[in-house]
């Protein structure tokens, strides 16, 4: 029997992993101190009236002969697959119906994408960026090269000139900076992708928090997306699906290499290795494209964002850099230190817990993550608590 000695050239556990572990060992030593997360990107606010009354009605009809369902089709039943549609085509983006896969969110589904590409491809990954990227990428020995997102350029790198690469991850809003694409600088990554007969792996995780019309929530608003591009979403920001688990992913059509079809490959595997999302849950994430779903969501999304807001107005005040907070949940500020060190310290000083930004990657040393998932009154207490360690 032979491993996968790709493992080895993993950090020893995943970033979110090595985090709560801390702070499981801080909060042992120290019983009383009254710590607020606002570390991992997890939703706090529950799921909307509109979802939950979509689920009681499938618990229903799963306790009825007559609506009962077993096996569902493993790439998502058509209901949800239809809104899921209609929404893109309010932005101009027309999706056939089987070209979006519905999962159990963004996560598993980029990691089991790779799944279709060889080994023996490039993988070309902003720095610094959500983990998985890497993290899979590295599962598997497949040769990285990284893009730097630097404070100089916004924290949004163009394609870099005279790199050749065969896949491409981005995402937009980006986590862990929260800084988003233009159209025109979307349009660049995707001619960089034609030209170079590459896929780009776009995350559209964070779409739902852009407040502005000029911003792309999609790549498919993007000319020539279609041929280079897959869109991976999830429905746990959007709609505190965190728990729940939800989420989709487009694959075009016109993606093609070496006689086969990305779109028939990728159903060839979820139906193989995917038994598919349940119904009652596929009820719950239909209801969050209703207009009713959109309302609600759409203000738990203000809430988070008026906490990112909250953050951001304390930062200003002690003329901190930072980045993000505006279409996103995340703030991403410049601490100016070792980043684990500053962790270690503001849970000591501040029993408030961040991300490192050494976690995301090289370059994100001497930067921190603050996210504006948390409780409203908690998050004004940690921007507090922060304010007075500075
Ligand atoms: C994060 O905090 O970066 C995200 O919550 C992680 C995830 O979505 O898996």
């Amino acid at each position: 029997m032979k491993l996968n000695t790709n493992y080895r050239n993993l950090q020893t556990s995943y970033l979110f992993s090595t985090i709560a572990k801390k702070v499981h060992t801080f909060s042992a030593a120290h019983p009383q101190a009254d710590i607020i997360r606002l570390g991992i990107g997890d939703v706090t606010l529950p799921l909307c009236t509109a979802v939950t009354q979509a689920m009681h009605g499938a618990v229903d009809e799963m306790g009825k002969k007559e609506t009962f369902r077993g096996y569902g089709p493993e790439q998502g039943y058509a209901f949800l697959q239809t809104a899921i549609a209609q929404y893109y085509a309010r932005r101009g983006v027309t999706l056939e119906l089987d070209e979006i896969f519905i999962s159990d969110g963004a996560k598993s589904d980029l990691g089991n994408m790779l799944d279709l590409f060889d080994k023996d491809n490039t993988v070309l990954i902003p720095d610094p960026v959500y983990p998985v990227y890497v993290d899979t990428n590295v599962m598997d020995g497949r040769k990285i090269v990284y893009v730097d997102a630097t404070e100089e350029n916004g924290f949004l790198p163009l394609p870099p000139q005279n790199v050749h690469a065969d896949l491409i991850y981005m995402c937009s809003p980006n986590n862990p900076t929260g800084a988003v694409y233009t159209r025109d600088q979307l349009k660049q990554w995707v001619d960089y992708a034609n030209e170079h007969h590459a896929v780009i792996l776009f995350d559209a995780a964070y779409e739902a928090f852009i407040g502005s019309d000029d911003l792309p929530h999609s790549i498919y608003e993007i000319d020539g997306a279609r041929t280079c591009a897959v869109e991976v979403c999830s429905l746990s920001k959007t709609g505190g699906f965190t728990g729940t688990r939800c989420g989709y992913t487009i694959v075009p059509k016109q993606i093609s290499a070496d006689g086969l079809s990305l779109n028939a490959m990728w159903l060839r595997r979820q139906t193989t290795k995917f038994n598919g999302v349940n119904y009652i849950v596929q009820r719950g994430a239909e209801a969050i494209f209703t207009p009713e779903g959109q309302a609600q969501t759409q203000s738990a999304i203000a809430y988070y964002k008026n906490n990112a807001a909250q953050i951001a107005r304390v930062l200003d005040d002690l003329g901190i850099w930072y980045c993000g907070g505006k279409h996103s949940p995340y703030i991403w500020l410049k601490c100016g230190m070792d980043s684990w060190a500053f962790f270690d310290m503001l849970l000591e000083k501040a029993n408030v817990v961040g991300t490192p930004g050494a976690g995301f990657g090289r370059n994100g040393e001497g930067f921190f993550r603050l996210t504006g998932f948390g409780d409203a009154q908690r998050t004004v207490e940690a921007a507090q608590r922060l304010k007075e360690i500075f």
